[in-house]
C-alpha cells in the first residue's frame, strides 16, 4: 500500500493536509496522525471495515477493544448509553486531555472496535492536529497506539514512519508528542470506578474530584492481566530486560559486575557520567514526566543498537506520571524486577 507523508508544523500550514486527511478518514481509510499522549492510528470508529484495518495494519488481537477519539463533550452521546454525574465531572476536568473513561456502548459503536464488549472507551485528545482531523473527518475516530502490536507506543515522527510506512493510507508527521505514555484509561462501569491503566492523569486528580476509586489488582504492582490489552507482551523491546531498584551508586556497582558484548543500561541523565558507550538515558531522576516523555524512545533506541540484555534504574518515585512508567517498564521487562 502506498502511504502518504503529511509533515506539519503547525495547524494553520497545514491546514490543508489535515482536511485530506480527514477526507481519507471518512471514506474508509487509516491515518497515523498525533495527539499529546502518542501517535494514534485511526478510522472511522463507526465503520467495521475500516476499523478491521487497523487491526490488520497493526497485528492486534481482535480482542483488544479501540479506544474513540471525539472533540465534543457531547458527542459522547453519540457513542455511550449514559453519562452519569462523576463522568461529567472528571471531563470537564481533565478534556481535552490524556484521561479515557469506560462508559456502557451504544448500539452503534460496532463490535470490533469494542471487541464484542458492551462498552465503549472514549477520550478527547488536547493535540490540535488531532482535533483538527477529528473535526474534518466529521465522525468519531478509532484510534490505538500506533505501534506494531507489542512494540513500544510511537512518540516521534521517525517511529510511525517505521512501524506503519506501507501499512496505511497516510501519516500525518508532526515531531515530538507532550506527554510520551497512553492516556490514564479508568472504567465508570461499577459503583466504584476503576483504573485499568495509570496515565498522566493520575489516582490523586481523579479521587480529589469523585473520592476513591480501585486500581485493577489493588494496585499490586506485579497484576498481570488488566484491561484486555494488558494480557499481551507489550512495550517489549527485542533485548531481555531486567528491572533494577537502585540508587545510582549501586547501579554503576552493579553495571561494573554486569558488563558485556550486547548488554545496556538504562538510567538518568545524572547517571550518564558513570557510564559509555552502553548507556541509555530515559529522563532525569527526579522527574517523571521527563521519564515519561523520553521512555519509548528509549526502549526503541534498544533494539536500534541489537541490545540482547538491558538491566532498566527504577526512579524511587512512583508517584503521580512516574506510576504509568512504572507500569510501562514492568510490561517491558515482563516483571522482571529486583532490588538491590
Ligand atoms: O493515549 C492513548 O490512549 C492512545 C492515543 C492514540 O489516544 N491510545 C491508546 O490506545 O493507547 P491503545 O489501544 O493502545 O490502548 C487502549 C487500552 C487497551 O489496553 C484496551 O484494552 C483498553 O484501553 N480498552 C479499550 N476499550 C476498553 C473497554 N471497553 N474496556 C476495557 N478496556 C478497554
Ligand atoms: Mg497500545
Amino acid at each position: 500500500m502506498e502511504t502518504r507523508i503529511f509533515k506539519i508544523n503547525d495547524i494553520t500550514s497545514g491546514k490543508d493536509k489535515i482536511k485530506e486527511a480527514g477526507h481519507i478518514i471518512r471514506n474508509g481509510g487509516v491515518v497515523v496522525f498525533p495527539t499529546e499522549t502518542v501517535y494514534g492510528i485511526g478510522a472511522n470508529a463507526l465503520d467495521s471495515e475500516a476499523v478491521k484495518k487497523i487491526f490488520k495494519a497493526k497485528n492486534r488481537p481482535a480482542d483488544n477493544p479501540l479506544i474513540v477519539h471525539i472533540t465534543k463533550t457531547e458527542d459522547i452521546y453519540d457513542l455511550a448509553e449514559n453519562f452519569p454525574e462523576r463522568a461529567r465531572i472528571l471531563t470537564e476536568a481533565f478534556w481535552p486531555g490524556p484521561l479515557t473513561v469506560i462508559l456502557p456502548k451504544k448500539e452503534c459503536v460496532p463490535d470490533i472496535t469494542s471487541a464484542g464488549l458492551s462498552s465503549v472507551a472514549v477520550r478527547m485528545p488536547r493535540h490540535e492536529i488531532a482535533r483538527a482531523l477529528i473535526n474534518f473527518s466529521g465522525v468519531p475516530i478509532a484510534a490505538p497506539s500506533a505501534n506494531i502490536s507489542g512494540k513500544p507506543s510511537p512518540t516521534s515522527g521517525v517511529h510511525v514512519v517505521n512501524d506503519m510506512l506501507g501499512r496505511v493510507d497516510a501519516i500525518i508527521e508532526a515531531g515530538s508528542c507532550e506527554v510520551g505514555v497512553e492516556s490514564t484509561v479508568l472504567s465508570l462501569l461499577d459503583e466504584v470506578p476503576v483504573l485499568l491503566r495509570p496515565g498522566a492523569v493520575t489516582k490523586a486528580d481523579i479521587e480529589s474530584l469523585i473520592g476513591e476509586i480501585k486500581v485493577h489488582g489493588g494496585g499490586n504492582a506485579t497484576e498481570k492481566v488488566i484491561s484486555p490489552g494488558m494480557k499481551y507482551r507489550h512495550y517489549a523491546p527485542e533485548a531481555s530486560a531486567v528491572l533494577v531498584h537502585a540508587g545510582s551508586e549501586k547501579f554503576k556497582e552493579f553495571a561494573l559486575k554486569h558488563k558485556e558484548t550486547g548488554t545496556f543500561f538504562m538510567a538518568f541523565n545524572e547517571d550518564a557520567e558513570n557510564f559509555s558507550a552502553d548507556f541509555i538515558s530515559y529522563g532525569s531522576g527526579d522527574n517523571p514526566a521527563s521519564q515519561a516523555k523520553n521512555l519509548f524512545s528509549a526502549l526503541r533506541l534498544l533494539d536500534i543498537k541489537k541490545a540482547k540484555k538491558v538491566y532498566i534504574r527504577l526512579s524511587p518515585n512512583n508517584n503521580d506520571i512516574g506510576a504509568a512508567v512504572y507500569n510501562r517498564l514492568l510490561r517491558a521487562a515482563q516483571f522482571n524486577e529486583i532490588y538491590l
